[in-house]
């Protein structure tokens, strides 16, 4: 029996129709998807899957990043997000069929493998049996509550192309995603702060978003080899300079830490070697 939709790349004149199904599943408000669509939105990167008329699911592929491994070999990458089914359609198979093809226009496309971040840990098992995708991106976390800060690291706003750059020499020796200056603007357009750091042990960055009182901290970059109370003074200095009651960050971690993003290629196409710390960062959750 022939599936009840139909999936094809997306054309300009969907956008409509692409917000909307947006706004239904994630609740996000005009000024992010107006970013969104004016910054990140492909339509030949888009799949969308159509029940007659009506739009029943979306994918979107983001041009946002490179994975570069930790030998510095720089692999095509496409970081699928905002992927949904609308809710009277979920259950079906629409959602494994979508992922399914959004692996293969990846590397059809560009030759690039597909990121993601998992929206919820029951997410990775559905991740492993449609695309066979595997963790490979690991993170600590952790928080810390304000206290009277007197340490010496300080804290300034940065630009997109410097925090790309800084963020890149801080990850040298370690497989991560590149991420390009669209992406970061796209962040910065909504409302992530893009922060650089100077420590007593030389330069860092953090990526932040406020929730309520509570600093979301997407990345906390350092140079290698710190102790955990250089993190501790970081923390303190960013919740300091923009006035934030609690901090979480999200720091590089190891396999043993807890699985954040996957990787996926085609069946039969070779997984790059991304060593066992690699570092997703933002996923723009
Ligand atoms: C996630 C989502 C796209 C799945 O779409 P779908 O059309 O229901 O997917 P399928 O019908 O192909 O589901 C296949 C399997 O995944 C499971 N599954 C679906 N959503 C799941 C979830 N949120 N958590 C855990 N498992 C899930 C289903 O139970 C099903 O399992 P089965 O094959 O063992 O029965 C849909 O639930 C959705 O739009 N969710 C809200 C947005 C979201 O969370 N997007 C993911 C961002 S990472």
């Amino acid at each position: 029996m022939d599936a009840p939709w139909k999936i094809r790349p997306a054309r300009p004149e969907d956008e409509p129709g692409l917000r909307t199904l947006w706004r239904r599943v994630f609740a996000d408000d005009d000024a992010f998807l107006d970013a969104f669509f004016r910054r990140l939105f492909r339509p030949a990167l888009t799949l969308t899957a159509w029940g007659g008329p009506k739009l029943c699911g979306a994918l979107y592929l983001l041009d946002c990043a490179e994975l570069v491994t930790a030998e510095e070999t720089r692999v095509p990458c496409r970081m699928t997000y905002a992927f949904c089914t609308a809710s009277d359609m979920r259950g079906r198979g629409l959602g494994r069929a979508l992922v399914r093809r959004s692996v293969e226009l990846g590397w059809e496309v560009c030759g690039a493998v597909n990121v993601l971040h998992p929206a919820t840990p029951e997410l990775f098992r559905f991740y492993a049996n449609a695309i066979g995708a595997r963790p490979v991106f690991y993170i600590r976390e952790q928080t810390w509550e304000r206290r009277p800060y007197s340490g010496g690291t300080r804290v300034y706003p940065a630009d997109p192309a410097s925090y790309r750059e800084l963020r890149e020499r801080l990850l040298r020796g370690r497989a991560h995603l590149a991420l390009n200056e669209d992406a970061l603007t796209f962040a910065a357009e909504t409302g992530s702060a893009l922060l650089q750091l100077e420590t007593a042990h030389g330069p860092g960055c953090a990526f932040a978003d406020r929730e309520a009182e509570t600093l979301q901290v997407r990345e906390l970059l350092l140079p290698a080899f710190l102790p955990e109370a250089a993190y501790a003074d970081a923390a303190s200095a960013i919740l300091h300079t923009l006035d934030g009651g609690r901090l979480t960050a999200r720091m590089p971690g190891a396999a043993a830490d807890v699985p954040f993003g996957v990787l996926s290629v085609p069946e039969g196409e070779l997984v790059p070697d991304c060593g066992s710390d690699a570092w997703f960062g933002p996923a723009f959750d």
